[in-house]
């Protein structure tokens, strides 16, 4: 990140008040226009900036995520966020599910401060205590073309988002958990009703470990972004830089763009190039090298004997 841009974030997070734009301008030896425009590229990147004509400007630095849909409403994309938060609910999914099936819009968030039965991928579950960013996104793509390349879509805007924010680079292991280190720091599960070829709905869950606290049995396969930089962090305007990055690559998906997303997804990905163990839904395990993901977004295996066999669902473990 840009020197001043640090800096300016530096004035902004000493107070929970307003900082006129002189004062910023002067400390940094910059003009107000300049700052003005800082700030700008401050808020693309997520931090939720609030301007005051006259008084300046303010940082939100309130971790209260009951404020959550204030600070997503002007997301520019095709989806017009709205979230609905719950303090605790058993999964975010089955509360976005009876919100789908009512019609509400796509665009609609089910976020909780705490869930006490996460779902995770293949019937697992997934901890989900305070401090970490759980939410289901509500959408209604029309093609089920789509669906493999979603959760592609979400994974990468959650690293973009990620590295936009906080300058942490993270990993992509097919299809979707972002890793750090090889540990796991968020998880995408994809869920929907879909008849006849037709979407009705689609509920793509995502939990990202940020503040909230690991049981130990998780400590050596999973990291928080608090363990990472060693901080506290905002929660609402990491939401906000991901769903920023999400909302232009669904663009690109509604656009049918699906080598920008396939190429998007392989710059992130550390699977490709890897040796992998592929655990399989039906029960069946295969190992060979991951070579790349097809244009439908599922990965291309070569065996040891040189068959190539395309993976739809699966659990990969990378080999050393
Ligand atoms: C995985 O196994 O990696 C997927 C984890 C998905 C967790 C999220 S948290 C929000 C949403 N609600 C749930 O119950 N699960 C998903």
């Amino acid at each position: 990140m840009d020197q001043r841009l640090r800096e300016i974030l530096n004035i902004l997070s000493s107070t929970k008040d307003y900082v006129p734009g002189p004062v910023i301008a002067r400390r940094l030896g910059l003009s107000r226009a300049m700052v003005h425009r800082l700030v700008e590229e401050l808020k693309l990147l997520g931090y939720v900036i609030e301007t005051h004509p006259r008084r300046g400007y303010r940082l939100l630095v309130s971790d209260d995520l009951s404020l959550a849909d204030r600070y997503v409403r002007d997301i520019p994309g095709p989806l017009k966020f709205r979230v609905h938060y719950v303090e605790k609910c058993a999964s975010t999914q089955d509360i976005a599910e009876a919100l789908a099936r009512q019609g509400v819009p796509e665009g609609t968030i089910v976020l909780a401060e705490e869930m006490s039965k996460g779902r995770g991928r293949m019937g697992r579950e997934w901890i989900a205590s305070k401090g970490g960013l759980w939410f289901t996104i509500i959408l209604r793509p029309r093609k089920i073309r789509y669906l493999q390349l979603l959760s592609l879509v979400a994974g990468a805007s959650i690293v973009e988002g990620i590295e936009g924010f906080l300058g942490v680079k993270t990993m992509l292991k097919w299809p979707n958990d972002v890793l750090y280190n090889d540990l796991k720091l968020a998880g995408i599960l994809v869920e929907g009703r879909v008849e006849a070829d037709i979407v009705d709905y689609i509920l793509l869950g995502i939990g990202l470990n940020v503040n909230n606290d690991l049981p130990s049995w998780l400590k050596d396969k999973a990291t928080t972004l608090a363990n990472i930089t060693g901080r506290k962090l905002p929660r609402i305007p990491l939401l906000r830089s991901i769903l920023y990055r999400f909302n232009e690559n669904y663009k690109a998906l509604v656009e049918e763009q699906y080598d920008r997303i396939t190429s998007l997804w392989r710059k992130y990905s550390t699977t490709i190039g890897s040796r992998v163990r592929v655990h399989l839904i039906d029960g069946r395990t295969i190992e060979g090298l991951a070579e790349d993901i097809a244009d439908d977004g599922s990965l291309v295996v070569k065996l040891t004997n040189g068959t190539r066999i395309l993976v739809y669902a699966g659990d990969v473990e990378h080999l050393r």
